[in-house]
């Protein structure tokens, strides 16, 4: 899953987890939504395997199936709904067959879940997953089973996440949970609670341990990492005098120090907790890689104030200003939504000019879905008829299209290097890779292995995707490339 606040990669939802070690009981896991979601299944997978569950690739062969869910639209939750009426057939199929719904959509809707779709079992919030192997019992003993407390502490910090569904080169790290910022049309406040951070010591480790198995890249994430701290207080007190204070900045800081050939990611951030020593730290080390998701959602100010996105359109383009004055070659992609509650034709016209401005190398791009108990919904009209949303949305995917391939024939002709991450999704006899802008290079295979790094020439390129062929380093060195 490519990027999301996340960043959402379409093409990895509902995807399952591979099978792990051998238990007695076989586990079904599903994820849905953004990158966060796909690593809460990687806690659970890790929870539940205490629990005497193994992981398995075959839904006909589990004892127990869990759909890690999402509420951000409500087109995410109507695929869930979907994906349960066809698992009535496999319950019809296995009587002891038990299905459980976690995360945003089991918070957000509780025991209603229970009444609506009969066939659920078990419904569990994203704070509440240390509680699952005493609801699995429950739920084994032919009761139905409920937590959906949120909290104000759980991180998860000392769990060992499961790593089941990559290559072993790419991983995860949740850095915080949970959201304070109250944009207007969200609904992630009321599913995952309230910001907290994780420990940075436990997030370090995490990351060591990761390079020591090979992996040689991790994406730092939370819902708004620039507002990531520890042992310092809402109101900005340091907590204990005798440690350290640590922000975003010096926690990429640490985290990069693990290893040089550690690439590390993160996302996403936020306009408005955006700072330059973020922007400094990067542009500082070749491992922090020279790419921000940075959503801008409009580019009209009064839109965004009835967003409440806490920052205005000339801010915004002040946060780009720095990034491209820090780090000139940056690539920067964003979130937009069309059709907001009292969107203008003006107002959308807004987003496109902004977008132009910026030429962002990537966008998702969203018509505005309107979300129970969101300020939105409680107090603007949803008013931007639906042909007209599409009609929105459709010029922005065209002009980010267009943005997008110039992108990348830009960045086409360079010599990269690139981490291998594994065969091309096309081709069996290549491999592909990212550079640090997080374009997907295409590669014959040569003698090489996934988990290295090498540089490779591009020659060529789709609208996003470069194709090269691989070069020795000291062709690279001579004619110099990007780290
Ligand atoms: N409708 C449409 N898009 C939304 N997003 C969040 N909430 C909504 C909504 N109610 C989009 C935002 C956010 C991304 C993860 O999803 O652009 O950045
Ligand atoms: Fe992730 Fe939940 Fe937001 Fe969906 S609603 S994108 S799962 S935080």
């Amino acid at each position: 899953m490519r990027p999301g606040h996340h960043t959402i990669d379409e093409s990895r939802q509902g995807e399952a987890l591979q099978s792990s070690a051998v238990g007695e009981r076989k586990l079904y896991l599903e994820s849905y939504g953004c990158q966060m979601n796909f690593s809460d299944s990687e806690i659970v997978a890790s929870i539940l395997a205490e629990a005497g569950y193994a992981t398995t690739k075959n839904e006909a062969e589990a004892d127990l199936i869990l759909l890690n869910t999402c509420s951000i639209r409500d087109n995410a939750e109507q695929r869930i709904r979907h994906r349960l009426q066809h698992l009535k057939g496999g319950k019809r199929n296995n009587p002891k067959l038990k299905v459980g719904i976690l995360g945003c959509m089991a918070e957000r809707l509780r025991d209603q879940l229970l009444e609506e779709e009969k066939l659920v079992d078990l419904v569990v919030g994203p704070d509440a997953y240390r509680d699952l192997p005493r609801l699995v019992d429950e739920v084994e003993g032919g009761q139905k089973a409920v937590n959906t407390l949120l909290s104000r502490e759980e991180t998860y910090a000392e769990i060992q996440p499961v790593r089941l569904d990559d290559k072993g080169v790419t991983a995860f790290i949740s850095i915080m949970r949970g959201c304070d910022n109250m944009c207007s049309f969200c609904v992630v406040p009321f599913t995952r609670g309230r910001e907290r951070s994780r420990d940075p010591q436990s997030i370090v480790a995490e990351a060591r341990d990761l390079f020591a198995k090979g992996y040689r890249e991790v994406t730092l994430l939370g819902q708004n990492v620039d507002s990531y701290k520890w042992n310092v207080d809402a109101k900005g007190n340091v907590k204990d005098e005798g440690q350290p204070v640590v922000r975003f900045a010096q926690l990429m800081d640490l985290v990069s120090d693990v290893d040089s050939d550690l690439r590390v990611r993160f996302s996403t951030s936020h306009p408005k907790d955006m700072t330059d020593e973020v922007l400094e730290v990067m542009a500082r080390k070749d491992n922090l890689c020279k790419y921000i998701h940075l959503p801008v959602q409009s580019g009209d100010s009064d839109v965004l104030k009835r967003m409440n996105r806490g920052y205005t359109r000339e801010w915004y383009l002040d946060r780009i200003a720095a990034i491209r004055r820090i780090m000139p070659d940056c690539a920067i992609s964003t979130d937009v939504i069309a059709g907001f509650c009292g969107e203008t034709v003006e107002q959308h016209g807004a987003t496109l000019s902004l977008m132009r401005e910026v030429r962002y190398e990537m966008a998702f791009m969203f018509k505005y879905s309107e979300r129970p108990r969101t300020l939105a919904e409680r107090k603007f009209e949803d008013d931007v008829p639906e042909e007209e949303k599409g009609r929105r949305l459709t010029e922005i995917i065209q002009l980010q299209q267009e943005h997008s391939k110039e992108r990348t024939a830009a960045q086409c002709g360079r010599i990269y290097r690139v981490l291998v991450e594994g065969p091309s999704k096309k081709n069996a006899e290549e491999f592909q890779g990212r550079n640090t802008y997080n374009t997907m290079i295409v590669f014959p295979k040569g003698d090489v292995e996934p988990g290295q790094y090498h540089y490779v020439r591009t020659t060529d390129h789709t609208s996003i995707t470069l194709r090269g062929e691989l070069v020795e380093e000291a062709v690279a060195q001579e004619e110099g490339f990007i780290a």
